[in-house]
């Protein structure tokens, strides 16, 4: 029902007969109201934490990919709400609510932290609006808990640690200690790791699990020395990612090859300084990929912000492409609801990570970069893998 209302208004719209036919009925009316009203776009994203510099780069880089489009979705004012859920995912309902039920926002944009994410995906499930998802890696929300609205511009946990595996044996590194925050990120993406890695023979001998968001490592790195690893895989982002890697240098653990997912060093490389030479990881995206398109986009970054973009700023930026694609396609009217997810299903987004397709789970499908830090920059040594879609298990589109 929903759509025929949506089909009937825009090609009304687009036969010019709103005025026409204005008086005659509800739905060019609704419609002539909804097209000239502001869309609503809600943010849910963490504005302190361990994760604030997240999300801020998130907001950042949508909005820099909106103001290239003249600030509009589909022809259509764009009006920016935006709520601290503060990674907190106990609050992560209620924090999505104020957004879908408080400001009855069209689209919702976040968040980064996975247990939040989850609670989002419940709340969006039920209320039909369409979320995109611009970091959060949990597997469930596009795997068993996947819907037709619900979006991902980023990764799934398991995408971005999976290809370190196989990287760790071919260095010869085949016991190996990991660590992480435990919660569904550092959980799924230390699965991802040690899926690949044991595959290939190598043996994980110690997984050391610390609360979110503690920053005290100190004891565990005292183990990590006494059990004398090759390597030690982990998984921190954020502030918390810029501690670990201070303090596993300090701690002097640096002869033993540190690894990660890109979240290690993303958005926190400058800060980490020496520390970080050396680190080796995988990630779909790399500030220094050599495209066009990543050159402007890093280009018009710095200059907007006075900040070097990130992962989370490329991502916040095509969770923005992926509307304006979508809205492009429905001139606006967010009434034609499966006319909007099929473009947005549909779309080739030209980010600087490189250009990518969406999974039938609505996961990019993409490439993941093999990393290293060498004298404060994040070399590319290689693709590590190429079009790497996650395996979605447990999505059954509706
Ligand atoms: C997550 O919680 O899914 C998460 C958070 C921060 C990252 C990556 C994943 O950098």
């Amino acid at each position: 029902m929903e759509d025929l209302k949506g089909l009937s208004r825009r090609s009304l719209l687009q036969a010019g007969a709103v005025a026409a036919v204005g008086a005659s009925g509800f739905i060019p009316s609704r419609f002539a109201i909804g097209a000239s009203a502001k869309v609503k776009v809600g943010f849910l994203l963490p504005y302190s934490g361990t994760y604030a510099g997240l999300g801020e780069a998130i907001t950042n880089g949508f909005k820099m990919a909106m103001a290239e489009h003249g600030g509009k979705l589909g022809d259509r004012e764009v009006e920016f709400i935006a709520v601290d859920d503060e990674s907190n995912p106990a609050k992560g309902p209620e924090n999505t609510n104020k957004l879908v039920t408080g400001e009855n926002v069209d689209f919702v944009v976040g968040p980064v932290h996975s247990g939040v994410a989850l609670g989002m995906v419940k709340v969006v499930r039920e209320s039909g609006t369409i979320a995109v998802i611009a970091n959060a890696g949990a597997g469930a929300a596009t795997g068993p808990l996947c819907a037709p609205n619900i979006f991902r511009t980023s990764f799934t946990n398991y995408q971005a640690s999976f290809p370190m595996g196989k990287v760790a044996m071919e260095r010869g590194l085949k016991n190996v200690v990991t660590m992480t925050w435990k919660y569904a990120a550092g959980e799924e993406a230390l699965a991802g790791f040690e899926a690949s890695f044991t595959k290939y023979g190598g043996k994980v001998i110690k997984q050391i699990m610390v609360p979110f968001p503690q920053e005290e490592f100190q004891a565990n790195l005292t183990e990590i020395a006494s059990l004398k690893p090759d390597g030690v895989f982990v998984f921190f982002a954020g502030a918390g990612a810029l501690k670990f890697v201070k303090d596993y240098a300090a701690a002097g653990l640096k002869p033993i090859q540190l690894m990660g997912s890109g979240f290690l060093t993303d958005g926190v490389l400058k800060a980490q300084g020496e520390a970080a030479e050396g680190i080796l990881t995988t990630l779909h995206y790399a500030d220094a990929l050599d495209t066009a398109e990543n050159k402007t986009f890093r280009a018009n970054y710095a200059k907007a912000f006075a900040k070097e973009a990130d992962v989370y700023a490329v991502q916040g930026y095509d969770a923005a492409q992926l509307l304006l694609q979508g809205m492009g396609a429905v001139k606006g009217d967010t009434g034609a609801k499966a006319e909007l997810i099929a473009a947005m299903e549909k779309a080739v987004i030209k980010s600087p990570r490189g250009a990518f397709t969406l999974s039938k789970a609505h996961n990019p499908v993409q490439d993941f970069y093999l990393r290293q830090v060498k004298n404060g920059h994040e070399v590319v040594l290689s693709v590590a893998e190429k079009a790497l879609a996650d395996p979605a298990t447990g999505c059954k589109m509706a």
